[in-house]
């Protein structure tokens, strides 16, 4: 096994040292920044951390992989925040705000390129099961954003169609990088699907975290603006739980204009008020605790003894406990 503090400090040590083309610097400079400016980095973690279970030390391989998982996270992110119209990201200015929706555009097709570079450097041995994994991810991703912003346009969306959608554009990824990290590790195929489905319910309470966050979280934490949603008329978790709870004025709520600042803040605390009135806030927060059990007890499948399980159940705390 590979101790959590090795593998935090080869997570730091990657992106400090990572390299990206120069020039044309309009194309590579927007990329370079969005790596710069940091974020969690939960899935590389996720990648180093699998693998660690089953071998004792880190490889350049692996290391590559691992980055290329979080260059593909980070270009979702580019072109996520042009259609969500986000303007803030990691505490900072979004791409498309600080250059243009172009520039986002392009850095994100060359970012997405260049994770492809990275994973393929993965073992030969297992290029083939690496790849197709990494490919059936990444369109599924695609897929899930599609639904997402379908959703947008829908008065109200099931509960099943919301986790289906959270499970494409989120649960498939964090799924990958477990599953990637114990493949390349040399994990059984049992023990592989196990942690992917480790992965996929940790996505799921993760998701679920976010869309809890965005309305209720702080935004210097958060490092996103808080109420986003509310006014994309996103169909995050809160909404649909409150739809579902029947909550009185939510349609009429979600749908207000608008376009200023002030009307803006208007409409975030009263489709607040409404989530507040049915107590939505509490039912996410069971729910991120009840998928984060869940993700765990799907571990159990893939480990032969309770350190191995210890990490996993210790990473899943780690991730979700922000929300608490
Ligand atoms: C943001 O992902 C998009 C979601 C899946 C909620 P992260 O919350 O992992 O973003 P960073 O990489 O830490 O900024
Ligand atoms: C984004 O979901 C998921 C992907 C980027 C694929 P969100 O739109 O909720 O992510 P944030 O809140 O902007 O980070
Ligand atoms: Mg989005
Ligand atoms: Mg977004
Ligand atoms: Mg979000």
């Amino acid at each position: 096994m590979i101790p959590e503090i090795l593998i935090d400090k080869a997570v730091k040590d990657i992106f400090s040292g990572i390299e990206f083309q120069k020039e044309p610097s309009g194309l590579y400079d927007p990329l370079r920044y969005m790596i710069e400016i940091g974020g969690k980095r939960i899935r590389p973690k996720l990648c180093l951390t699998t693998y660690g279970l089953f071998q004792d030390s880190l490889t350049p391989e692996i290391r590559e992989v691992a980055a290329g998982l979080e260059v593909f996270h980070t270009f979702t992110l580019l072109h996520d925040d042009i259609m969500d119209r986000s303007p803030l990201r990691r505490g900072q200015s979004t791409v498309w705000m600080k250059w243009s929706p172009d520039t986002a555009i392009l850095s994100g097709d060359v970012m997405c390129i260049d994770s492809y570079k990275r994973v393929a450097k993965a073992p030969s041995a297992v290029l083939p099961q690496v790849l197709d994994l990494f490919s059936r991810t990444a369109a599924q991703v695609c897929d899930g954003q599609q639904l997402d912003m379908n959703f947008e346009k829908e008065i109200s969306v099931p509960m099943p169609s919301y986790m289906e959608m959270i499970g494409l554009k989120t649960g498939v990824l964090i799924a990958c990088a477990a599953q990637m990290g114990a493949l390349i590790g040399g994990a059984s195929p049992s023990a592989q699907a196990c942690l992917y489905e480790y992965g996929f319910n940790l996505g799921l309470a993760f998701q679920v975290a976010d869309d809890y966050l965005d309305a209720y979280g702080d935004e210097k934490v958060f490092g996103k603006p808080i109420g986003g949603d509310i006014l994309n008329e996103k169909k995050s978790w809160l909404t649909v739980r409150a739809f579902e709870k029947g909550a009185e004025g939510l349609t009429e709520a979600m749908s207000a204009p608008a376009s200023t600042p002030v009307e803006q803040q208007a409409k975030i605390a009263r489709v607040k008020r409404i989530y507040d009135s049915v107590d939505v806030a509490a039912d996410a927060r069971k729910t991120i605790a009840d998928l984060s059990a869940l993700a765990v007890s799907c571990a159990s499948g893939a480990v032969s003894s309770p350190e191995q399980l210890d990490v996993l159940e210790h990473f899943a705390r780690r991730l979700v406990g922000r929300t608490f």
